[in-house]
């Protein structure tokens, strides 16, 4: 049995099967206070349980009858927090924990009015992957560990509480909401946000959270969410969560998007105004299947939710926008790869896609290795044994696995059997797997697209054409990206500031353009972009950005010093995943 490093639960004597939350959210104190009640089921005859948790108190535990139970909070280990070891009576089947949180509960973001679009209430959001659940919730935080649960949320009664599980779709008067969710889930997939919220439908069984003036945008950036779960289902199975809903979060949401089941948070930032960068949310519907219904059993299989991830979302969107626009995904997907690869050295242990992260924070492991290899290694495979078997070997992967997790190998021994595969067709992916780098058997993925724009960028590289004179009428977002990641770094500042002026790329509303064109204008010494390059990391804390942004503005000796003065302003206004990557950034220096 696979052991989970990142947890001091004993799933061997002890298992958590349902979750009770009733917890009060505390704006002016920035606390969450209450109770949760634990039901265990008891393995073994061990007299105590484990609880994870990291900067909690804990106030009291009690058995069912309100009888204390004797706990200890144990010493502090890095990363992990503190165990809370609970002793029980042969016969307690649930405990009581009475708790609240802390300023050091790293899954917490309390935003000021300032920090919101509507800048008059506060806002709070969760973050749980990979180990944060247990900085709000004293539980057993481990992906191999599923229960269900409820949840009691008081909030103030001009905001709006919605969870990872059944939601409200109005305020109410009282701020009391409740939630449900009846499907056995991991910790990390629990998941709060409260806040000046509102609800639009969007189809049958999908709809939208934002902020009041957030909501028309999203409805319309989100309106092919129906179909992308039709097209879903379609490819993997029936959708096994009743409804899909998004919720559009403050500029702050350290990620792109977190697949909370029912409900998935996703940031601001790709709300473009055309739908492009919509991909987004097809990843996080993916998850739906794989990660939420089949799920690493450890962070060292953290890939097993990332990569099947990355080629189902890619997928959908094949289904959905066809061919090209899939494989205009890849490319710059397989761009990102070659990046982090060549970060982590081709060698590196980091660069399997079996991770080793005993002793680390699983943080640390979790990059486009995962994403981007672990998809690769599914193309070989559809590659080896055809589309047709591959897509039926996924769907009885998913139905046989439901509601469990899995370890990379439990993956194996199952896909060695469904697809008997061959010896040398197994040492193949045993190579992918507990390997570095990429193996050289499968040719990098293309895309005639962006050849087009590659022949566009040298037209104009090389003087032949202006700026206005190129032929870019058709192009989408992502041939955009390719243009911009493209740009040599010796390119003139004379041809940087044509582009500017005929594309608008500074300013542009379209996050990912802007970021692009920041990560090219920096090391380029253009200087033109600086004021927009300051106002964004002022205002969104989208690590995917922040963290390349400032790492190449250290590199510059120009910026090396506004780098840090920018961040001292900046740092209070990010999750503390972000500012927990930007800190090592800062201090290594
Ligand atoms: N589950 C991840 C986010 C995550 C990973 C949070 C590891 C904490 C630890 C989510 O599904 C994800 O992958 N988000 C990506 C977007 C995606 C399109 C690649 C992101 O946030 O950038
Ligand atoms: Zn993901």
């Amino acid at each position: 049995m696979a052991v989970d490093m990142h947890s001091f639960a004993k799933p061997e004597d002890v298992v958590v099967n349902h979750l009770s939350l009733d917890l009060n959210v505390d704006f002016k104190l920035q606390k969450i206070s209450g109770s949760a009640i634990l039901k265990l089921n008891r393995v073994s005859n061990a007299s105590v349980v484990f609880l994870d948790t990291k900067a909690l108190k804990i106030f009291k535990v009690t058995d069912s009858k309100g009888t204390p139970l004797k706990f200890e909070l144990e010493k502090e280990v890095p990363f992990l927090g503190q165990a809370l070891k609970i002793s029980l009576q042969p016969n307690t089947r649930e405990i009581i924990v009475i708790y609240e949180t802390t300023a050091g509960s790293s899954a917490l973001q309390w935003l000021s009015p300032a920090q919101t679009l509507g800048g008059k209430h506060g806002f709070l959001f969760t973050q749980g992957q990979a180990i944060l659940s247990r900085t709000w919730i004293p539980l057993q935080d481990s992906p191999g560990i599923r229960f269900t649960w409820d949840a009691k949320i008081h909030v103030p009664t001009e905001m709006m509480a919605v969870m990872s599980g059944t939601n409200p779709t109005a305020k109410n008067a009282k701020g009391d909401y409740s939630f449900k969710m009846n499907k056995a889930v991991p910790a990390y997939l629990i998941a709060l946000a409260v806040g000046d919220l509102e609800f639009k439908e969007l189809g049958p069984r999908t709809g939208v959270y934002a902020e009041p003036s957030m909501l028309g945008k999203a409805v319309y950036e989100f309106g092919d969410l129906e179909n992308m779960l039709s097209s879903a289902e379609a490819l993997y199975g029936k959708y096994l969560w009743d409804r899909y809903d998004v919720i559009v979060l403050p500029p702050s949401f350290p990620f792109g998007g977190m697949e909370n089941p029912m409900l998935t948070f996703a940031t601001p930032t790709i709300i473009a105004g055309d739908r492009s960068l919509t991909s987004l949310v097809a990843h996080e519907l993916a998850h739906s299947w794989s990660g939420n219904l089949v799920t690493n059993k450890t962070w060292d299989d953290f890939w097993l939710n990332e990569g099947f991830t990355v080629y189902f979302e890619r997928r959908i969107m094949e289904s959905l926008y066809g061919k090209d626009y899939a494989a205009m995904l890849a490319v710059l997907g397989y761009q990102d790869l070659i990046e982090t690869i060549a970060d982590l050295g081709d060698t590196s242990e980091d660069t399997h896609l079996k991770l080793k992260l005993e002793g680390r924070d699983p943080d640390d492991g979790m990059n486009d290795i995962a994403y981007e290899k672990g998809c690769l290694l599914l193309l070989q495979i559809e590659k080896m044994k055809g589309r047709e078997a591959f897509d039926q070997f996924i769907n009885n992967y998913f139905n046989y696995f439901a509601f469990s997790s899995i370890t990379t190998e439990d993956f194996l021994s199952y896909i060695e059997k469904e697809l008997q595969l061959t010896a040398e067709e197994i040492k193949v992916l045993k190579r992918w797997i507990y390997a570095p780098g990429i193996p050289k058997d499968l040719p990098a993925p293309q895309s005639s697209l962006f050849i087009a724009v590659n022949n566009t960028l040298t037209k104009f590289v090389s003087g032949n054409l202006t700026a206005n004179e190129l032929n870019v009428q058709s192009w989408s977002t992502h041939e955009w990206l390719q243009f911009i990641r493209s740009i040599p770094d010796n390119i003139s500042l004379t041809n940087l500031k044509d582009l500017d002026d005929t594309f608008k790329f500074t300013n542009s509303e379209n996050s990912e353009i802007r970021f692009a064109w920041l990560m090219k204008s920096i090391p380029a010494g253009y200087l033109n972009a600086d004021t927009s390059l300051d106002e964004f990391l002022s205002r969104v804390g989208r690590r995917k950005f922040v963290l390349p942004l400032f790492k190449m503005m250290l590199k510059v000796p120009r910026l090396e010093t506004h780098a840090s003065e920018l961040y001292t302003k900046t740092r209070d206004g990010y999750h503390a995943v972000t500012v927990q990557s930007l800190d090592e950034l800062f201090n290594k220096k």
